[in-house]
């Protein structure tokens, strides 16, 4: 997914610099790792007294990519002093982009996931940004990648124009955020629902089912499960069909609901920045009252003004009836979990524009973004996918496989 940042306004380069003259190279942590942060920090900026996301990196400038398979970091330095002016993160995985033509057999392709390009603000629009995504791409090209993509706020003007105008990406998805606070009071599951936790070899084999069509899904799910991050895969069913559901027979239940929760906030925080003394002080208030009497189960907002961490719900899927209703549970039994973790300030889910697991997931919409706009590139132009015709076809240009986006939690 991508972070919100705040973006600064740079029409005109206020300095000349000879985009030659930049070079990139690869991070080297022990050598980098201040200056990397230093840099950041000032790409950090807030919004005029509006109220601002801050990404606290906690000391591991690597950290977003660090969980992946494979994964770089790229710096661009200038000057003889070769200070850095620029940075840019990419990892690379193998994921379905849907089914293979009349079978139920999902195609994989290996892709690279670009994240974390900032440039410093006094080296804007002199060609580095640009420069990072194709030294990048180049990367990922030389490691077999057939696609890269990139997720952005659909309101970040300058980082679509560098990737479509520059870079020649297409606007390709544009799956939803959900973000729900957590509260100091416990939320009820729901009367008649039961909650179980999946071993991680059988949440695989259900993933592998349910998700076999879904874009993006990524085909090393099972390192994802045995990550320590990993807090576990979830079951909402009801009370009444759980003695008649045996998972040995490989049969899903007629109606469940299932996620998993990924825990972000041992790899970074956030801080909400810049609010009013008003609105502090009645956040503050609403998250005494509700520590105070939980039974009221006032909806209180949490202490996001100093750093917090985010729970990420994802892998989530429903079938069958009153589907949305066992979500609704799950979600509540998630939300649980994060209550009982000191400094867990959100739970947040992203999930397909159309995907019906969207009308579950309880989320408050001021704090939500509705489009998180993906971009995609072919890397690899000489190599085409075969559609149901037999002919050739672009991932690119074709519809989505199914309604489901398969957000992957090491690259959120
Ligand atoms: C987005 C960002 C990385 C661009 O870096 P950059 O080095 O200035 O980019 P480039 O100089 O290569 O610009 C390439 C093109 O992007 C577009 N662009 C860049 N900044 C822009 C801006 N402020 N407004 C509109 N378009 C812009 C332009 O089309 C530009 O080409 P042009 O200068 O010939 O018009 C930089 O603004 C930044 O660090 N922003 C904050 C962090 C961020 O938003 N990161 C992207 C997250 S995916």
């Amino acid at each position: 997914m991508s972070m919100k940042v705040s973006v600064q306004i740079s029409p005109k380069p206020l300095l000349e610099v000879a985009v030659d003259s930049v070079v990139v190279r690869e991070y080297e942590e022990e050598r980098d790792k201040g200056a990397v942060e230093e840099m950041e920090r000032r790409c950090e900026v807030g919004q005029g007294g509006k109220p601002s996301l801050f990404t606290d990196l906690m000391g591991d400038p690597i950290c977003r990519v660090r969980h992946s398979p494979s994964y770089i970091m790229l710096l661009a330095e200038y000057g003889e002093e070769r200070e850095i002016v620029g940075v840019i993160r990419g990892c690379m995985k193998t994921v379905s982009r849907g089914k293979k033509p009349l079978s139920n057999f999902p195609i994989y392709v290996k892709v690279t996931y670009i994240l974390g390009l900032r440039v410093s603000p006094t080296f804007r629009r002199l060609g580095i940004g640009t420069k990072l995504v194709k030294k990048l791409e180049e990367w990922g090209k030389q490691n077999g990648a057939e696609y890269a993509y990139m997720a952005t706020d659909c309101a970040n003007e300058a980082s679509i124009n560098l990737f479509t105008l520059k870079c020649a990406y297409v606007k390709f998805r544009t799956p939803a955020i959900l973000v729900h606070p957590v509260h100091a009071h416990y939320k009820p599951l729901g009367s008649g629902i039961a909650v179980v936790r999946l071993s991680p070899q059988l949440a695989e084999s259900v993933y592998r089912r349910v998700f076999a069509n879904s874009e993006f899904f990524p085909k090393d799910i099972d390192a994802i499960f045995s990550n320590k991050l990993n807090l576990g895969t979830f079951m909402a069913l009801p009370k009444k069909s759980l003695p008649k559901w045996d998972p040995r027979t490989g049969n899903l239940p007629p109606s469940f609901a299932i996620l998993s929760v990924w825990n972000t906030k041992e790899v970074f925080k956030f801080q909400v920045k810049g609010v009013r003394a008003l609105t502090y002080a009645c956040c503050v208030g609403s998250r005494l009252l509700d520590a105070w009497m939980p039974w009221l189960r006032i909806p209180s907002i949490p202490d996001l003004f100093r750093p917090f961490g985010v729970y990420c719900l994802y892998g989530l899927h429903m079938e069958g009836k009153g589907a949305s209703r066992l979500m609704k549970g799950l979600c509540a039994f998630a939300h649980n979990i994060a209550r009982d973790d000191v400094g867990c300030g959100a739970l947040v889910a992203e999930v397909g524009q159309c995907d019906p697991v969207r009308e579950g997931i309880p989320h408050w919409r001021k704090f939500s973004w509705a489009e998180d706009l993906w971009c995609m590139k072919k890397l690899n132009t000489a190599k085409d996918d075969i559609d149901e015709s037999g002919g050739a076809s672009e991932w690119i240009t074709s519809r989505p496989s199914t309604s489901v986006v398969f957000v992957d939690p090491r690259e959120f």
